[in-house]
């Protein structure tokens, strides 16, 4: 038998449906990505780096960080409490309505003290609409609020889990797969001091004792006190092993890299990756509209499942 054409189809089926999942397919999702927006606030989300911040990210690839650090917040789930703002004007309705809810707290008397104050924890999105509309039904004021949970939440490496939207001005990305180090997807947010990262850079274990994080001294200059010192020069030389006379001076990719560090916020709530912040609730009407039940037969809208 001639096995030749079948050899041929059998290899070209292969490229073909790769070619289909890992070019075609992400490119169909995220070739034509544009900005979007937080919610609620409705800001234009992201922003470009800062042009010093950009030229770091190059700093970052040429240095290898990725091999240590990943930038990618995972989350497990979405959970809602519900949160009791206002009693409103009809006590016992509401007093009825929580004893149905969250009868241990109705019995404790003191399910009204204490407002804004937390109904119930960790429900899934129908239950806590559900709550929402029975507290609002008896005249008060309540509110679902959103919270991602999962281990890199737990570790406060992020509020939320990371989105494509995240790294839309980022070339390359750099999602990085080990974690030797922390997550660095919120680490503007954490160390928001340039200095700190400066220092950090330069040595390490100086500034967090027992680090395993290579120095990266190479992006620094040692070098002899002129007649004045320089203005850049990193605090508290002493301790990083500079003798007297003697200063370090960041080199540009330095402070590039430490510019890159605090740029990297990926704090925005999106419609996508939504929780709640305080400040920021929407007014309770626009709950209550969002909140009845509608067309789609109130399934979740805004909650991702992952
Ligand atoms: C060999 C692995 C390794 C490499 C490579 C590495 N790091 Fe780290 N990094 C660590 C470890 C471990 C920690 C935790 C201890 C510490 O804070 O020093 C850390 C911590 C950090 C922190 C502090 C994070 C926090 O949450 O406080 C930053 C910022 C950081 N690294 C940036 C970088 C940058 C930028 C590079 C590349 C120039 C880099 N790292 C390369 C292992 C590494």
């Amino acid at each position: 038998v001639n096995y030749g054409p079948m050899v041929f189809l059998a290899a070209f089926f292969a490229m073909a449906s790769s070619w289909f999942a890992f070019v075609l397919k992400p490119q169909l999702q995220t070739g034509q990505m544009v900005p979007t927006n937080t919610v609620p606030a409705g800001l234009s989300y992201p922003a470009a780096r800062p042009g010093l911040a950009q030229q770091g990210l190059q700093v970052y690839r040429e240095n290898g960080c990725y091999y240590c650090h990943s930038k990618q917040v995972m989350q497990e789930s979405t959970v809602f409490e519900v949160i009791l703002i206002e009693a409103g004007t009809n006590p016992p309705a509401l007093q009825s309505a929580i004893a149905h809810l969250a009868p241990k707290l109705a019995e404790s008397g003191k399910a009204l003290e204490d407002l804004p104050k937390p109904i119930l924890a960790s429900v899934r999105k129908d239950r806590a609409d559900r709550a929402v509309r029975l507290l609002t039904a008896s005249g008060a004021e309540a509110i679902p609020w959103v919270r991602p949970t999962g281990p890199d939440i737990a570790r406060g490496w992020g509020k939320r889990r990371s989105v494509a939207e995240d790294f839309l001005f980022d070339d390359p990305v750099m999602l990085g797969s080990q974690r030797v180090g922390p997550d660095l997807a919120n680490v503007g947010v954490r160390q928001p001091d340039i200095n700190w990262h400066l220092r950090h850079f330069y040595a390490p274990t100086v500034v967090v004792p027992g680090s395993v994080m290579p120095p990266y001294s190479y992006l620094f200059e040692k070098r002899r006190v002129g007649l004045r010192p320089s203005p850049n020069a990193l605090a508290g030389g002493a301790d990083l092993g500079v003798g007297p006379g003697f200063e370090v001076v960041p080199k540009p990719e330095a402070l590039a890299l430490a510019a890159y560090m605090i740029s990297l916020r990926a704090d925005a709530p999106l419609f996508s990756a939504p929780y709640s912040v305080p400040g920021t609730l929407p007014p309770p009407e626009t709950i209550a509209e969002t909140n009845a039940p509608s067309a789609n037969g109130g399934a979740p809208t805004n909650a991702p499942s992952q």
